[in-house]
């Protein structure tokens, strides 16, 4: 249905589009993600012409759009701009019925059609209809705007972060409106997003760009499962952390079978607890459990004298970090020390367990299978 061959575009001496080939089928959602400034609206804007290549050809239904004209072509292809764009002057409904006004439908159409779409998004026409978009918040012009690229029925929409500026909730909502009528009109939309959550939601196949080229090209399970390269594994970690793990604290995953004994304890019988426990370093508290400092094989093997207390040789550099720590600070603070492990304690230094790699891969493996389900139910 749509074919871009080889396109490449400058703005200046920057190459911004470089090579850029692949094809959509008619019905496919294609969901455009990567990086600021990686050429997400410059792609989409070159399908309706808004923007010309400089080499390269894009095919629409077998016809290099070149050769069409740019009228035409756009009454075929319905818009959603990343900054809602609705004209000011007009009220919603006259900002709904653009198109449909270009295309020629009579007064009756147009009304019934605006009504239809305007209550498909909770916004009855009595109320909104003769509103202008001043008088709207955010996310109600938002959905205008979405209204408006569906009002004429386009085979083809072009959605650029449609719902970035929404509440989750109304975000959601949208979300299914817009995936139901696609399925339903077997439209064929490229949507752009910064979201991966919303990547993995709506999209029959998503490519990742970075600098201008296609990174992937796959389905949401199969970049889920086989993310290509680091890029891609990240942005999917980092909007899973930001979206199912905000609230995730330090102590909602560490390991509370911590290794402990107490200050007053001595040489051998250390060394037996760590040749028991299978460690090579054990947290050492007083008696009520606030934390004085780890002992390592090293140092008793280095100063370890039979018969005196550890609390004599105690290391004090262990990192200690406060239970209600977000999750993804922890874990960037475990990768850049190079201990073993982070010490949890709770106030006043109480020890309660401990963040290691393996505490990271458990709740990476949280994320990960939780959104598995959601995707799947
Ligand atoms: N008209 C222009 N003149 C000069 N440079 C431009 C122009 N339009 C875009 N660019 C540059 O091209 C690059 C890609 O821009 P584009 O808007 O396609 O990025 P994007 O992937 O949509 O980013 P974002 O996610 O921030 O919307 C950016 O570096 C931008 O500064
Ligand atoms: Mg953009």
């Amino acid at each position: 249905m749509i074919r871009f061959n080889g396109i490449s575009k400058s703005f200046g001496k920057t190459k911004i589009i470089d090579n850029l080939s692949f094809e959509v089928n008619e019905g496919e959602f294609i969901v455009l993600i990567g990086p600021s400034g990686c050429g997400k609206t410059t792609t989409l804007k070159m399908i309706n012409k808004l923007i010309e290549p400089d080499g390269g050809s894009i095919n629409i239904d077998g016809t290099n759009i070149s050769d069409v004209d740019t009228v035409t072509l756009r009454r075929k292809i319905g818009y959603v701009i990343q900054q809602i764009g609705l004209f000011p002057n007009m009220t919603v409904e006259e900002n709904i019925c653009i198109v449909p006004k270009l295309l020629k439908w009579d007064k009756e159409k147009c009304l019934e059609r605006t009504k239809e779409l305007l209550e498909l998004v909770s916004m009855p026409y009595e109320d909104y209809a003769k509103k202008y978009p001043t008088e709207l918040s955010g996310g109600q012009q938002q959905r205008v705007g979405v209204l408006r690229a569906l009002a004429a029925q386009p085979p083809i929409v072009l959605m650029d972060e449609p719902f970035g500026a929404l509440d989750p909730l109304t975000r959601d909502a949208l979300q299914d409106e817009v995936k139901t009528l696609q399925q339903k009109l077997n439209k064929t939309i490229i949507f752009v997003t910064h979201d991966m959550e919303e990547a993995l939601k709506m999209a029959d196949t998503i490519i990742f760009m970075d600098k201008g080229k296609i990174l992937q090209k796959a389905s949401p399970e199969e970049m889920l499962r086989n993310p290509a390269g680091d890029i891609i594994r990240e942005f999917m970690g980092k909007h899973m952390t930001q979206n199912n793990n905000q609230d995730l604290k330090a102590e909602d995953f560490m390991n509370v079978n911590v290794v402990k004994t107490t200050e007053n304890k001595q040489t051998l019988e250390c060394l037996e607890i760590m040749k028991r426990k299978k460690v090579n370093s054990i947290i050492v508290t007083d008696k009520e459990n606030t934390f004085k400092g780890i002992i390592t094989i090293e140092d008793l093997k280095n100063h370890g004298k039979v018969g005196v207390p550890i609390g004599t040789m105690l290391n004090k550099e262990a990192q200690l970090i406060h239970k209600d720590m977000g999750a993804k600070e922890a874990f960037d603070m475990l990768i850049e020390t190079k201990r073993d492990y982070l010490i949890v304690v709770a106030d006043d230094d109480k020890v309660i367990g401990i963040i290691n790699k393996t505490s990271m891969v458990k709740a990476l493996a949280d994320a990960l299978w939780g959104d598995l389900e959601c995707m799947n139910s």
